[in-house]
Order: structure tokens, then sequence, then C-alpha cells
């Protein structure tokens, strides 16, 4: 099929890619002229595992491309699908500028009937103003679908997801372009599920919701374990084991972040507000979440005192592993908080560190994680990294002026690292 996806960020990039993957014909839109160029030459604009190759093998095929041109992209498809930012307004709400400015471009370059898909996360009721723009900015008067249909990948695993989706949510107001959406997603064998173009919308803030809720939850039990002396952890399996609730996201830590929980969550509440509900439980979630890293820095104060002046190495500045993401990250934040407090950083990230550059100049920033401890008063472990597993302990216990570990995502056994000798705080053990 020859679809075309407009803007190539983390979500309209893997998509094209693992749509070509599949077979189909991708035209790929960005507005960007410097990552269109970076694209056609063979570079990526984001680290995300496995996707430098799947571009490159589907430009080589000739089924993946990239344009400057919307019109270009809306005339060669049939399917249009928007993957445009939609970023927070300072109250919350959410920035639908992008998508009404490319619901406007796609209006006026079409010229026969074309299905319109929206991918990006946005409010529900958001479909029915994308119609009602392309209704009006469509000179040639011809005949379009709106489709809703959200994405559920997460960063570090994009690619991964995306091949293979736990299900497809197709939101249509009318049946006509259902059979060309399960076309579309046929090579991914996974169930589609059809509903309300609301509906659709709404599954998309009200899983991440979930998702975030859910991590919030298992904080508040890591508090109740640190002042009872039980184990998170075991705590997380033992619940995980009821299929009802499953393990996954049940990982305590110092709080969530990313581009998607944070942001999704505030614009839930403010979706809520708008049509009359006080969403107060999603407003706990984000409570806990801020009380996390609150209580984080305090385990780092109660035990290293006053911490101007004292070296603290920090492994991690992407919001999770995998990915070189910093927005929102909360290892950037405890890295800001800390310096607040006048400490002085070794920082090292496996990916992120040319990006934490430009929002954290301030700190050391260090090749090879073996060396973060050199000199410094403590460690601490703010990135579920799986390669700080590996990390040489030995040689950091040594490096360390006081054997002291703080680790924000439980990667280590306490009774192993306090066999090794460490100070070892971490979250609800
Ligand atoms: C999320 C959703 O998972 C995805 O379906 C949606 O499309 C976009 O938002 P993403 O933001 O990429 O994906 O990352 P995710 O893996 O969900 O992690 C979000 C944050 O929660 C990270 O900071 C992560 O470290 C944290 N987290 C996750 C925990 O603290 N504990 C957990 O158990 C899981």
């Amino acid at each position: 099929m020859k679809l075309t996806i407009i803007g190539t960020g983390y979500v309209g990039l893997v998509t094209g890619a693992c749509f070509a993957e599949v077979g189909h014909s991708v035209i790929c839109v960005d507005n960007d002229a410097a990552k269109v160029q970076l694209l056609k030459s063979g570079g990526i604009p984001i680290y995300e595992p496995g996707l430098e190759e799947l571009v490159e093998r589907n430009v080589r095929a000739g089924r993946l491309s990239f344009t400057q041109s919307t019109a270009e992209g809306v005339e060669k498809s049939d399917i249009i699908f928007i993957a445009v930012p939609t970023p927070p307004l300072p109250d919350g709400s959410v920035d639908l500028s992008f998508i009404e400015k490319v619901a406007r471009e796609i209006a006026a370059a079409m010229t026969s009937y074309k299905i319109v898909v929206d991918k990006s996360t946005v409010p529900v009721k958001t479909g029915e103003k994308v119609g009602e723009t392309i209704r009006r900015y469509c000179k040639a008067r011809v005949d379009f679908d709106v489709v809703s249909n959200p994405e559920f990948l997460r960063e570090g695993f994009a690619v991964e997801d995306l091949m293979n989706p736990d299900r497809v949510v197709v939101g249509v107001r009318s049946q006509r372009p259902v059979a060309a959406m399960k076309e579309v997603y046929a090579p991914f064998n996974a169930p589609i599920i059809v509903t309300d173009i609301n509906s659709a919308e709404l599954i998309k803030h009200a899983s991440n919701s979930f998702l975030a809720l859910k991590i919030s939850y298992i904080n508040a039990i890591s508090i109740i374990c640190e002042a009872t002396g039980a184990n998170v952890q075991e705590v997380a399996n033992g619940m995980g084991m009821d299929a009802r609730i499953g393990r996954r996201f049940l990982d305590a830590s110092l709080g969530f972040g990313g581009s998607c929980f944070p942001k999704d969550l505030s614009a839930f509440i403010k979706i809520a507000e708008q049509v009359g509900y006080d969403f107060r439980l999603l407003k706990e979630v984000q409570n806990i979440n801020a009380e996390q890293m609150r209580r984080f820095v305090k385990k780092i104060t109660d035990t290293l005192w006053v911490l101007k002046d004292k070296r603290i190495g920090v492994l991690g500045l992407a919001f999770k592993q995998n990915t070189d993401d910093v927005r929102m990250s909360p290892a950037i934040e405890l890295c800001k908080l800390l310096l607040k407090e006048g400490a002085v950083l070794r920082v090292h990230d496996p990916k992120a560190m040319e990006k934490a550059r430009a929002v954290l100049p301030d700190v050391t920033y260090v090749d090879d994680m073996n060396e973060v401890a050199e000199g410094c008063d403590a460690l601490v472990i703010a990135t579920e990294w799986e390669c700080f597993k590996k990390l040489d302990l030995e040689r950091a216990r040594k490096a360390l002026t006081h054997p002291i570990m703080f680790d924000g995502r439980n990667l280590f056994d306490p009774a192993e690292m306090e066999q090794l000798g460490f100070i070892y705080k971490s979250i609800g053990r």
C-alpha cells in the first residue's frame, strides 16, 4: 500500500520504517529541512535500537523515502498518517497547533479520496476537529475519512513494540476506511479493535495514565516497605503473578518521566476537568511521582548531610534505558536538584550525554561508566540501563572516598552490596 507519514519524530520515523519493512511503500514528510537532509543522506536523528538498520534496508529497497513536501506525500499516497508533536501548554492542556496546521496542509493538497489517520496522542474529540478543518480547507471538495489510530510504542523498544503490537486500535466514523486500515496492519498479526473515534482517542490517554498509576502505586508501596523492612521487589513479584495485575510496570523507582507519561497525565486531568470531572486519582499519581523524587534527594542529604562541594557520580541521564531522550528525565531533574544544593557532579550515560549537554552544562561528562566514581563522595544510579548492572563494583568501591551508593532503580542486590562493603540505599528495600 502507499502510505505517507507526516512528522519524523520517534513515532513517525519508527512507524514509517516498520510499515516499509512489512512491504508498504512509505513516504516520510517533515518540515525540518536539516532533518530531511540527514535522513536522505543515511543519518538518523534519534537513537532507537534497530532503527538505523531498518531505515537503511528499506531506503535501499526503494520502499522508504523522505521529503519536505506535504503536498507530495498527500498526492502520492491513499492513507496519510499524522505523527506530529502535541506538546503540553503551561496549563497542562495540549498544544494542537501542529495537528491543525497539518490538517490544513493535507486539505489544501487533496484532489481525491484520502484516509487521514491521526497517530499523535490527542485529546478526545480532536478527530472531529480535524475532520471539520479538512472539510473547511479542502478546495477540491473531495471525500475523505478521518481515523484515530493511537500509537503505544515505548521509546527504547519502539521497533520491537511496533513490529509486535499487543493490539491495534482503529477509531472510525464510518466503515469505509476499515478494510484499508486492516490491510495496513495485516502483516503485523495483531488483534485489531475497531471503535468510534472518541473511544480510540480515550484508549490512549486512559492506557498511559493507567500505566503511570501502576508505577505510582508501587512507588507508594515502596514507602511502606521502607517503613516496615519489607522488600518492594518481592511484593511486586507476588502481586505480578496474579494475571489480573501483571508484573510489568511494577518496578519502584525514583519516579517516571519521559515525553509521554507526565504530559499525558496533565492532559487527561485537563480533559476530565473540561467535561466536568475532577480526576483526583490522577492528581495523586502526579503527587506520588513528585514525592518520590523528593524522598530520593532526602535519602542522599540524610546520608551525606551538606551537599555543597560534595562530589557525586551519577550513572544515567536518559529518562529510561535504551534511549538518548532526556525530555522530562528524572535523572536530569535529580542532577539539577543536586547542583542546586551545591554538589559537584560527574555523570555518564551510554547514549544520552550529547542531548544532556544542552540542559546540563555544568557537570563533568565521563565516557567510561567505571570512571565516574573516581574521587566521589557517593555514586547514584538514576536510569535503569542494563549495562550498569555490569559496573565494576570493586573498582567503584575503591574509587569512592566513602563507598556509598544511592540506587534509584534497584539494579543491585542489597545483601550483596553490603557484603562488598557498600552503604547501599535503594528504593523500597
Ligand atoms: C510510554 C508508554 O509505555 C507507551 O505505550 C506510550 O506509547 C508512550 O509512553 P515511554 O514513555 O517510551 O512509553 O516509556 P515507558 O517504558 O513507558 O517508561 C516511562 C517512564 O516510567 C520511564 O521514566 C521509566 O523509567 C518509568 N518506569 C517504567 C518505572 O519507573 N517503573 C516501571 O516499572 C516502568
